[in-house]
């Protein structure tokens, strides 16, 4: 703007252009441009970046459900690996699919949608300290042909620090362990943290959920088994020395998912319908 239009310019402008460059107003303007500028920047960029973090979330999330199943190869590629899994939607209550419900739909932006529609967890019932739960869940299947090979369903519960956030794989049984992930938790690294190191993962394989009278009877002890040799050996997987609090909420986090008022009576279904196709 040249001289004689500046001085011409008239309102707050013209003002604040009179103003002496050392006054308070254009000493508080300067720092006001610059965080707004920013802000603009900042925001604009977390717009921009949105489509790739959803996508980052979504092979994270599906990373997670195939290394619970142990189907993660090092360097494979994901998406074609999880094309092959199924996601179904499971109506806890119902103990059945839901068949009218999308997987997606549930699943919902950042866990919105119907996955949003949370039932109260009874406190005599609230083992792993959820308060509530999701009404919908959704499991993952694979399927050879027609035949179920494997479920991949969700768990989550209290440790000691945090909330873990897993998932657990079973074989059509629905009570034989393929294997278990936590990828979200609070628990000190090097002890409750050790959930996640793979010679601790390692143990479950093989582990049954349900005893014979049909009970959630998965847990981790207090360190090493008392009875290695035991008739409960099947169910049980050692705890980590100086997490034996983690281990409890793993226990219990199992004990709720695998129960009546988790996936249990849907678990039941699916065994009676694969003895009566038997
Ligand atoms: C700084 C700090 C962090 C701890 N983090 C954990 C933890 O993540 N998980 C856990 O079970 N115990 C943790 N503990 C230990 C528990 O307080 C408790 O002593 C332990 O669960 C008992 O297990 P132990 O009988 O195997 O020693 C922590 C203790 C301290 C001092």
């Amino acid at each position: 703007m040249s001289e004689p239009q500046r001085e011409s310019a008239g309102g707050w402008v013209g003002w604040l252009w009179r103003q002496p460059r050392n006054s308070l107003a254009k000493t508080l303007l300067v720092p006001a441009l610059v965080s707004l500028v920013c802000a603009v920047l900042v925001a604009g960029s977390a717009m921009m970046l949105r489509p790739q973090q959803r996508a980052n979330e979504e092979r994270n999330r599906q990373e997670n459900i195939l290394a619970a199943a142990g189907l993660l190869e090092s360097g494979g590629d994901v998406a074609r690996r999880f094309a092959d899994i199924e996601a179904r939607v499971i109506d806890l209550a119902a103990g059945d699919f839901a068949p009218d419900l999308d997987a997606a739909a549930v699943l919902g932006e950042g866990g919105t949608g119907v996955a949003a529609t949370r039932v109260a967890v009874p406190p005599a019932l609230d083992i792993a300290v959820i308060k509530s739960r999701p009404r919908y869940v959704v499991g993952y299947f694979l399927y050879d042909d027609s035949a179920l090979e494997m479920m991949i369903l969700p768990v989550y519960g209290y440790g000691l620090w945090s909330t873990l956030y897993g998932y657990i794989a079973l074989e059509p049984d629905a009570s034989t362990v393929v294997g278990l992930r936590f990828y979200r938790h609070g628990e000190t690294p090097g002890l409750g943290g050790e959930i996640d190191n793979p010679r601790w993962l390692a143990q479950w394989p093989g582990k049954r959920v349900y005893d014979e009278r049909g009970e959630p009877a998965i847990e981790v002890t207090k360190g090493r088994s008392a009875e290695p040799d035991g008739a409960r050996r099947r169910y049980q997987v050692d705890g980590i020395s100086g997490a034996t609090m983690t281990g409890r909420g793993v226990t219990n986090l199992l004990r709720y998912w695998f129960g009546d008022h988790g996936f249990g009576p849907f678990l039941q279904r699916l065994r009676e319908r694969a003895e009566e196709k038997a």
